[in-house]
């Protein structure tokens, strides 16, 4: 099957939550995305992978509203929109991001760093004040950590962390609001072996009631928990393969010639 072929095909296919359509995006001169389409379906994990400046971080910023776009739209099941006029609050509610610069604060708390920008608080002295309730959210922390399976002591300060342990913390950050969208950029890297495990088991888990979008260059990590593989190359997106193409195309030589 030719590329255009496979990418015509999914285009027509499923329930979706997140619609990309001939969406542009330039730096300068720069063509980082080039008139690209893309739907993420309901309970589904999409991988989208490419070359070192293919343009993948700058695609996922674009659909989460980071990056406002020069032309197309993105549009939202829940009817949200994002165009070259507007870039809403998706962050959070719609759409989790999980990414390399993760904006932890290191002199604070794990289970701080989880409710960062939106601390859970109690009345104090009868209703007259409203203090923070870090009773409430150590709990909380520990209750999440230990459902994704991941052991860490909630009240250690984050730059003790590994940058693993850093990795699963913004992880599970971005679980918190529970988004029915969750994107990853290159959340494999600094991982070790055994966590990379436990990862993949946390995104199979997610997958049954959330959609995934995860960038990566493992190739063979991204083969074994895609349901479906975008490849991007120099801006455009030069194939979108599912089931069998999986196994059969050469992804590699899509992405680089
Ligand atoms: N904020 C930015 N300012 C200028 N150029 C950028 C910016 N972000 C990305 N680029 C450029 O856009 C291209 C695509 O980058 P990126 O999306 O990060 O690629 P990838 O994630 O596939 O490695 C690269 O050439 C990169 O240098
Ligand atoms: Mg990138």
């Amino acid at each position: 099957m030719s590329v255009q072929e496979s990418v015509s095909e999914e285009e027509s296919s499923g329930d979706w939550v997140l619609k990309a359509e001939n969406v542009s995006k330039s730096f300068g001169n720069l063509q980082a995305l080039d008139d690209v389409s893309l739907e993420i379906n309901d309970n589904e994990v999409v991988a989208i992978v490419g070359d070192n400046g293919a343009g993948k971080s700058t695609l996922l910023y674009s659909l989460v509203g980071i990056h406002q776009i020069d032309s197309g739209r993105i549009e939202y099941a829940t009817g949200t929109v994002l165009d070259d006029q507007n870039t809403q609050k998706v962050l959070g509610d719609e759409v989790g991001v999980v990414h390399q610069d993760m904006a932890l604060v290191g002199i604070r708390p794990v289970f701080e760093n989880i409710f960062m920008g939106r601390q859970i608080e109690k009345e104090y002295l009868g209703g007259l004040l409203r203090v923070s309730d870090k009773e409430t959210m150590r709990q909380e922390s520990r209750q999440m950590l230990d459902e994704l399976g991941f052991e860490m002591h909630v009240d250690k300060e984050v730059r003790l962390l590994s940058g693993g342990q850093q990795q699963i913390l913004s992880f599970a950050r971005a679980m918190y609001t529970d988004p029915p969208i969750m994107v990853l950029d290159e959340p494999f890297t600094a991982l070790s072996e055994e966590v990379i495990n436990k990862l993949m088991d946390a995104i199979d888990d997610l997958k049954q009631d959330h959609s995934i979008v995860i960038v990566s260059h493992n190739l063979e990590m991204v083969r074994e928990i895609a349901d479906r593989i975008v490849v991007m190359r120099r801006g455009e997106k030069v194939a979108d393969l599912s089931g069998e193409e999986i196994e059969r195309e050469d992804i590699l030589s899509l992405m680089v010639n």
